[in-house]
């Protein structure tokens, strides 16, 4: 199967404009997994509960999940995406996965980062997998992989392929996933965004590096910190299945889970 990614720089508030400049950059492209970044169409930095609740779309519904419902139809393929989930007065930083039927699954992001804590309420979804074509995907987002238990929940349920989308801004994350996917032996498909945003005086600056880790560790594929664009790789999920190392190191069975 062909996994991809779009690394973004949106400008924060132009909706429209940001989802039409990720949707029009994949319409010439083939996959099967498109991964978008956390919080792709928005931007990143909400001042408050109520511009976020005001920006936000309640899980299905609203213009973004629209257009990228199309997407999934016309590509015949998953596309997982961040957004603000509204949520009565509340807001999650959440994250969809579109498959090609319309259905969908929300994941709720479970570590909010920093600023994060004064906007989002901490998700409620906990981590889990679905099923695409008998592939097993699961959901984190961004500052989740600070968080080992993150990716180690999803590969215990099954995750074949870990779909990250982040707005990153501490530098270690990316070679984080490599070790991410190395001590669980699943693929993770990190789509992170590039760029600086300013709101009320406090600037942020995010470091792009999206990557596609095999379970082996190995990067297939990965851009820069200032690039915006598309990234692919072709990959056999049936990688991740195989847990031993060696002829006796099943590193799942060797868990001994009571003495930790
Ligand atoms: C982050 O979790 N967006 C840093």
């Amino acid at each position: 199967m062909r996994v991809a990614l779009y690394q973004n720089n949106p400008v924060f508030g132009e909706i429209e404009r940001n989802l039409d400049e990720a949707v029009n950059a994949v319409a010439g492209r083939e996959f099967d997994l498109l991964v978008l970044p956390e919080l792709f169409a928005t931007g990143y930095q909400f001042k408050t509960v109520g511009e976020a609740v005001t920006m936000g779309d309640q899980a299905g519904a609203g213009l973004t999940f629209e257009r990228l419902r199309i997407l999934s139809r016309e590509k015949d393929a998953v596309v997982v995406y961040g957004f603000p989930e509204r949520h009565g007065m509340k807001c999650f930083n959440s994250a969809l996965a579109i498959l090609p039927d319309a259905s969908y699954f929300l994941y709720q992001k479970t570590h909010l980062f920093d600023t994060e804590k004064g906007i989002f309420s901490p998700g409620e979804t906990g981590f889990f997998t679905f099923t695409f074509r008998g592939i097993r995907l699961g959901m984190m987002i961004c500052f989740d992989w600070r968080f080992p238990e993150s990716a180690r929940k999803l590969a215990l349920a099954g995750a074949q392929i870990i779909c990250h989308p982040s707005n990153l801004i501490l530098p270690h994350c990316p070679d984080a996933m490599i070790t991410r996917a190395l001590e669980n032996n699943v693929f993770t498909v990190t789509a992170d965004r590039v760029g600086k945003e300013s709101r009320s005086g406090h600037e942020l600056q995010f470091i792009g590096s999206s990557r596609i880790i095999s379970p082996g560790g190995m990067i297939l594929a990965q851009l820069g910190q200032d690039d915006v664009g598309y990234l692919s790789a072709e990959i056999n999920p049936a990688d991740a299945e195989n847990k031993k190392i060696t002829p006796r190191n099943d590193i799942f069975q060797d868990r001994r889970p009571e003495y930790y």
